[in-house]
Parts: structure tokens; C-alpha cells; sequence
């Protein structure tokens, strides 16, 4: 067991992610050492003030373009050197896009699932020595998404790639849980969040989360449960029934 008191040595990859910021504000309360990687810098260094103020013991702020990072282990190791070590990898970054036009720009294709499925993927198995040497404190958590569970024609691209995420990071919690005290692989499913990246979409209804109710959720995650934790909870329930569909009816439903 865990002692979730003990501040933890934190990476976020996409660390100016709305839900991100939120989980990293709770995690700076328990004097969090935080790594924030992302693209803006200035923004960057603005939530790192923050989380000073609000109690994090240290962090240190680095921008790249996550989806191009030719070393991510190199990457890596830097933050460790700078924060100590790495017992947390938070991978947050990604992108919705625009499904209509990546069906016929095959080019806006591979971009996004480059962004949500291959560069994070890679991110995930560079993480994996820096868990391990943590042992059962290590711990990597994708954001992933409950449109990873079937695909529908509204955003099959995009679900295809946090699709894939998922099953690689269920395969790595598979593999770290064959030894007693290793680290854990947490899959974050999140519904309908209210972020940046839906500000496009009319919002309201029970459907919708909010960054800051789904921090502690996050936060909990890491210290247990899972490998797959759908946030919030109800939409495991959801997804069951709409996976369970017939593709008879699912095919005249528009989603
Ligand atoms: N909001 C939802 O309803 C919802 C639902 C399911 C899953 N998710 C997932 O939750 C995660 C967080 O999203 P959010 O809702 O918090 O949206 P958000 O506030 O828009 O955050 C997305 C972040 O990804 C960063 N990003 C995108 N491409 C990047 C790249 N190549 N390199 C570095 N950073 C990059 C963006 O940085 P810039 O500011 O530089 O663009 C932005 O900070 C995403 O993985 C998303 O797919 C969200």
C-alpha cells in the first residue's frame, strides 16, 4: 500500500490541459514535486506559480511539441534530474479535430492519431523505467476517452487512437501486475468534460464534468483502483449499454 500523504514526483505531458491543471492544484497540496511539458511556455510558467502557491514543493517547466519529440527517454530523464525522480507520468495532451476533414485529408489523419495514439504511446513506454524504479508508488495514466469504446461516425479517428491508447496502457498494467510491488498503468476514460476542447459543443446535462470534479477522481486514481477508470463512473454503465448495441440498431443512430 501506497502512502498517499507522501508528495509525489510528477510529470504531466500536456500540462496546460484544463483537466491537468486541475488534478496538478490537488496534487500541489500534498507538496508535489511537478514537471510540466507542453507547447505555450508563458502559460506553462504561469501554472507552475500557481502550483507553487498552492503548495508544490518544486517544479520545473519545459515546452515541446509532444507529438514531435524525437527522445522522449532523454526527455524524460531531464525532468528526473530536475525534480528528483519520477514516480507519476500524467499524459494529458490531445487533440479532438475535425473528423469530416481527416476522412479526406489523409495527412489531418495521420496527425491525430499521431497526437492521440502513437507519440503517447511512445511517451508511455518511456516512462515505464522511471515507474518501475519507483515500485509500487510508480504509476502512468493516460486520459483516454469513452469514444475509444466503439466507433461511431461522428469521431472514429480520434476514438480509434484513444482506442489503441487504452489497450496499450491495459497491456501494461497487465504486465506490471505480474510481480507483487510493481507499479501500476491507469486508463482514464473520460465522458463529456467542459475544457477548451469542447468549447465548440452546446453543454449542460447530467453528461457533462467539469475539470475540478474530476481532479480528486484523478487524484484517487492514482493511489488505487483501475487499470480502466471511467470518469465519471457512470459512463462505464453507458458504454456498456451502447458496446452492447446491436450494430443493426447502432447503425441508425446518429452519434
Ligand atoms: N474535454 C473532453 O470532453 C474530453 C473527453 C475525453 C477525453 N479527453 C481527453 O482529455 C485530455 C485533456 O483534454 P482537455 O479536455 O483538458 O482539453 P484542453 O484543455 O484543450 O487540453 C488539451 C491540451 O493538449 C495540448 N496539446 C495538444 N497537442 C499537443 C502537442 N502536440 N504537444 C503538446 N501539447 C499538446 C494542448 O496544448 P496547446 O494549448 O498548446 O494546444 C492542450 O493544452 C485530452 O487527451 C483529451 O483527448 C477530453
Amino acid at each position: 500500500m501506497t502512502n498517499p500523504s507522501q508528495p509525489r514526483r510528477v510529470v504531466v505531458l500536456g500540462a496546460a490541459s484544463a483537466i491537468a491543471e486541475a488534478a496538478c492544484r490537488l496534487l500541489a497540496q500534498s507538496g508535489a514535486h511537478i514537471a510540466l511539458i507542453g507547447r505555450d511556455e508563458a502559460r506553462l510558467k504561469i501554472i507552475a506559480a500557481d502550483l507553487k502557491l498552492r503548495g508544490a514543493e518544486a517544479t520545473f517547466t519545459l515546452a515541446r511539441d509532444l507529438a514531435a519529440t524525437d527522445d522522449p527517454a532523454a526527455t524524460l530523464e531531464l525532468c528526473a534530474r530536475e525534480i528528483g525522480a519520477i514516480d507519476t507520468v500524467l499524459i494529458f495532451y490531445g487533440v479532438l479535430g475535425d473528423q469530416s476533414r481527416a476522412e479526406v485529408e489523409l495527412s489531418e489523419a495521420k496527425r491525430l492519431l499521431n497526437v492521440n495514439f502513437t507519440s503517447p504511446a511512445l511517451w508511455a513506454l518511456a516512462a515505464v523505467p522511471h515507474v518501475e524504479k519507483a515500485g509500487a508508488r510508480g504509476v502512468i495514466l493516460t486520459a483516454t476517452s469513452v469514444a475509444g469504446d466503439r466507433g461511431r461516425r461522428s469521431n472514429f479517428i480520434y476514438g480509434a487512437a484513444k482506442g489503441g491508447l487504452s489497450v496499450l496502457m491495459q497491456g501494461l498494467a497487465h504486465r506490471f501486475g505480474a510481480k507483487p510491488g510493481g507499479p501500476r498503468a491507469v486508463d482514464l476514460k473520460l465522458g463529456f468534460v467542459d475544457t477548451p476542447m469542447t468549447a465548440h459543443l452546446p453543454k449542460g446535462g447530467p453528461l457533462w464534468a467539469t475539470p475540478a470534479g474530476l481532479a480528486p477522481i484523478i487524484v484517487a486514481a492514482l493511489e488505487r483502483g483501475g487499470p480502466v477508470v471511467y470518469a465519471p463512473w457512470f459512463w462505464r454503465f453507458v458504454m456498456l449499454a451502447i458496446r452492447l448495441t446491436p450494430h443493426a440498431i447502432f447503425k441508425r443512430v446518429n452519434l
